[in-house]
């Protein structure tokens, strides 16, 4: 287990090297037993290879961010396909109505109205400049995500971050994996649930520990709030299970953070109550390309929409399991002296109005 100290000393080495990641990858450790892609480790985390190799290193020197882009970033499994959905209805309301027939959440899988950055980049058939240039033509504000942990990201992004429960995390990977297993050229004998369980608990799958990666965002919300400067990353820390609770006021918070809050006369048209309802798992699932189409880079549509509950980790796993999970985060959380709970830490989300930010505080119009 590395301390805390050694850990910062890990972030300034990983910042340094992501210029000459490509050469560096192959002299890395290795682990090809969590699928679907082999990892390597660097920084701390275990990162698919081509992730490395050609993604960390163009979105350092090809990405151009802008004052108005917003960054959706989570471990996998934890929400990203509705934050997407949510962060591009609340985005581009002015141009695209929750209730327009024709909306694109309506005929799209939510993965291919928002890209992942550092993913679009390692594994496009294009060079890193043409993946730029796409990027360049989407329209402001330019709503992208990322699965890449916060010490990896280039300075000055305004980040959505969402966390959820390890366990349902580990259990939906699992079941995602079995579900795309055609797709992604997995063989499920050789990937039992205990075998990714006891790499979970390694902290030797994607994007592993899962605790680091989200003990990082959470620190960098609270580190930064109230105190941001010039340059200075902006985090929004949200739940999947909060979000769950009140996705309404979890989606104010959200449009606020992102520079584009909800007006009063637009609250009371019900706008915000119609974006939930378009993003809901229900009306997600309805959508012909989210049941029968495959996303951009060739994944189910369906694999991305199972039950969407909490806690559902106990239909799958048994307690003796779920205690396993439970203790390794708690060891793992003591030995970096975090503060962070996964069961909350008591405080409501934060007002986004309470987070100091430099970007532009408003950059979307409202419909008319
Ligand atoms: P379960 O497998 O527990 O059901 P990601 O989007 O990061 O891949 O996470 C996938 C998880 O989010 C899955 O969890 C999936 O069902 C859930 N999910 C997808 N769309 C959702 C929605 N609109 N509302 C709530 N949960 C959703």
């Amino acid at each position: 287990m590395a301390s805390s100290h050694e850990e910062d000393e890990e972030e300034k080495q990983c910042l340094a090297s992501f210029a000459k990641m490509a050469e560096l990858v192959p002299t890395l450790p290795l682990e090809t037993r969590c699928p679907p892609l082999p990892l390597r480790q660097h920084g701390g985390f275990w990162l698919p290879e081509a992730t490395l190799r050609r993604g960390v290193p163009a979105v350092h020197a090809v990405f151009a961010p802008r004052p108005t882009d917003v960054l959706l970033a989570s471990y996998p499994k934890s929400g990203t396909t509705w934050l997407k959905a949510l962060a591009f209805a609340t985005a581009h309301r002015a141009v695209h109505p929750p209730s327009a027939h024709d909306h694109p959440l309506r005929r799209r899988n939510p993965h291919d109205c928002v890209p992942f950055l550092e993913i679009g980049f390692a594994f496009a058939d294009d060079d890193a400049d043409a993946v730029a240039a796409k990027l360049e033509e989407l329209p402001a504000p330019r709503v992208l995500a990322t699965h890449l942990p916060f010490s990896f990201l280039p300075e000055r992004l305004r980040v959505v971050y969402i966390c959820r429960d390890p366990k349902d995390a580990l259990v939906s990977f699992w079941l995602f994996i079995r579900k795309s297993s055609e797709s992604l050229g997995v063989d499920m004998e050789s990937f039992p649930l205990q075998e990714a369980l006891e790499l979970f608990c390694e902290g030797r799958c994607f994007g592993g520990p899962q605790w680091r990666h989200v003990v990082e965002y959470w620190e960098a919300s609270r580190r930064r709030r109230g105190t941001g400067g010039a340059g200075e990353q902006q985090v929004l820390f949200l739940r999947y299970e909060e979000m769950l609770r009140d996705a309404v006021g979890s989606l104010k918070t959200m449009a606020e953070f992102m520079g584009c809050a909800f007006s009063r006369e637009e609250e009371e048209r019900g706008v915000v109550e119609a974006i939930v309802e378009l993003c809901s798992m229900e009306k997600l699932k309805e959508v012909e390309a989210n049941r029968n189409g495959r996303t951009g880079l060739g994944v189910r549509g369906d694999a991305f929409f199972r039950k969407g509950v909490a806690g559902d980790w106990s239909s799958h796993m048994t307690p003796e399991m779920g205690k396993m999970v439970d203790q390794v985060v708690e060891d793992e959380l003591r030995v970096r002296g975090s503060a962070f709970c996964f069961a909350g830490d008591g405080e409501p989300a934060p007002a986004a109005s309470s987070i100091h930010t430099d970007l532009p505080p408003s950059f979307c119009t409202p419909p008319t």
